[in-house]
């Protein structure tokens, strides 16, 4: 729990915050997310303030006028702000070691009303604000479980569980520990429906329906493996409860040697390729991240290269993918699938072919012709530095990074200091 000095201190620049949009006058102001509903955990410095436009502007105005008064405000307070971009742009400021969003919004009759994603906010402030009333505790104890468990936030890399979805299911359960009974029985496809709104079919793994909008997944974000994860936490924690669950991770770096030794031991071949992160938002580039790891891993395969493990990770100026192969080197030559010998002038064609090569073949397997033709890439290495890379489907962003040049990492050369909690994770 935060102690009382850091409630007083948040509170107070919360109040003299909203004091300055009372004076404006040109929009409400609205303390939302973890710190209105007394939801946040001790030391996580992070205040959002709405501020609620007329909805009858448009978007155009709502973007500029909002931003104006927001970055008007955080001047009032600090030179530390600056803008980012969600659904709409909003100002980050950090005042006084706080870190603040000062967002625009509209401010809409009714959640089924929305404009702008961020519209729902004061909504679940006020939804859980009604009724969280003695169940605080246990929101804060499953928030840093989640956190010690690596599987707290919906952004995309993470993947996990929102402070409001913590929140939907402690009150669903009626606290932390009957949450962790029923998440010990989970099976993907569960469906939790508080308010009984009978609303459309979602299809990920978890499924939240918002109280405040029933067309809403607010698990959307959870993905298979971090809903296992919280499943195999929660039978664990039930076990055998420890303080160890709320620990938080530390992933220690490894060194360049003890990975050396880790990847003689284990005989696979690793490889990373690097290249300057595309200058976008998380929210853009991580998914490209993703994609083009999954198309990097097929492209690998296609050409023989048995892929063992691959992911990947944005850093701030440089991204990287890392594979794992079962092997790096393949023979000269590979097999080559012709036509059914019952089909007589493509058969007679390929065997025409073939014939004159120096190579074995062509030889009859199941009906088809097949022959030999020789390897175009016998080392992964080659294939992942040849231009074919830019003929896979990396996303756009990724693409152009890919233009500008990507260097290819072969064994412990894959290792450097910023990468180094990653690889070893
Ligand atoms: N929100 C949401 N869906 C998300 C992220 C945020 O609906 N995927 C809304 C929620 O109403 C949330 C608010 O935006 O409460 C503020 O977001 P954030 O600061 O990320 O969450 P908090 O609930 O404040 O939790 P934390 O303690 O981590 O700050
Ligand atoms: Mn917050």
């Amino acid at each position: 729990r935060p102690a009382k000095e850091e409630r007083d201190h948040v509170c107070g620049i919360a109040q003299r915050i909203l004091e300055k949009i009372r004076q404006g006058g040109k929009a409400e102001g609205m303390v939302v997310g973890s710190i209105a509903r007394h939801t946040w955990v001790k030391g996580d410095r992070d205040l959002d303030v709405f501020m609620l436009f007329d909805p009858s502007l448009s978007r155009e105005q709502l973007e500029a006028e909002g931003l104006a008064l927001a970055r008007s405000i955080a001047a009032a307070f600090t030179d530390n702000y600056h803008e980012k971009y969600a659904e709409h742009p909003y100002i980050n400021a950090t005042i006084d070691d706080v870190d603040v969003d000062l967002v625009p919004c509209y401010k809409v009759e009714s959640a089924a009303r929305i404009q702008s994603a961020v519209d729902r906010t004061p909504f679940h402030t006020r939804y859980i604000t009604e009724k969280i009333n003695g169940l605080i505790d246990d929101v804060l104890l499953l928030k840093r479980f989640a956190k010690a468990g690596g599987i707290y936030g919906s952004d995309q890399m993470t993947e996990g569980f929102s402070g409001y979805l913590c929140e939907l299911l402690v009150l669903h359960y009626g606290g932390f520990t009957p949450l962790l009974n029923a998440a010990a029985e989970w099976k993907p496809r569960t469906l939790i429906d508080v308010e009984n709104h009978v609303a459309k079919e979602f299809d990920e793994p978890l499924v939240m329906i918002d109280p405040v909008d029933p067309k809403r997944n607010v698990a959307a974000a959870v993905s298979v493996d971090r809903m296992a994860e919280f499943v195999e936490l929660a039978r664990g924690y039930l076990e055998s409860p420890s303080a160890a669950f709320f620990e938080l991770p530390q992933e220690p770096p490894i060194a360049r040697e003890d990975l050396e030794k880790l990847l003689d031991g284990r005989g696979t071949s690793l490889f990373a390729i690097t290249f300057a992160t595309p200058p976008y938002i998380e929210e853009i580039v991580v998914p490209q991240l993703k994609r083009s790891t999954l198309a990097i891993s097929e492209f690998l395969e296609r050409n023989g290269f048995a892929v063992h493990h691959a992911d990947y990770r944005m850093g701030k100026e440089e991204s990287l993918i890392l594979v794992e192969l079962l092997v790096s080197r393949l023979p000269a030559i590979r097999s080559h699938a012709g036509p059914p010998v019952w089909n007589r002038v493509n058969a007679e064609k390929f065997r025409a072919k073939y014939l004159m090569s120096d190579l074995p073949g062509p030889y009859i397997v199941n009906g088809r012709y097949e022959t030999e033709v020789p390897r175009e890439f016998r080392h992964a290495g080659d294939l992942l530095r040849s231009e074919g890379m830019l003929q896979v489907s990396l996303g756009k962003h990724v693409r152009q990074a890919f233009e500008n040049g990507w260097k290819v990492h072969e064994g412990p050369a894959c290792w450097s200091p910023g990468f180094a909690s990653f690889i070893g994770g």
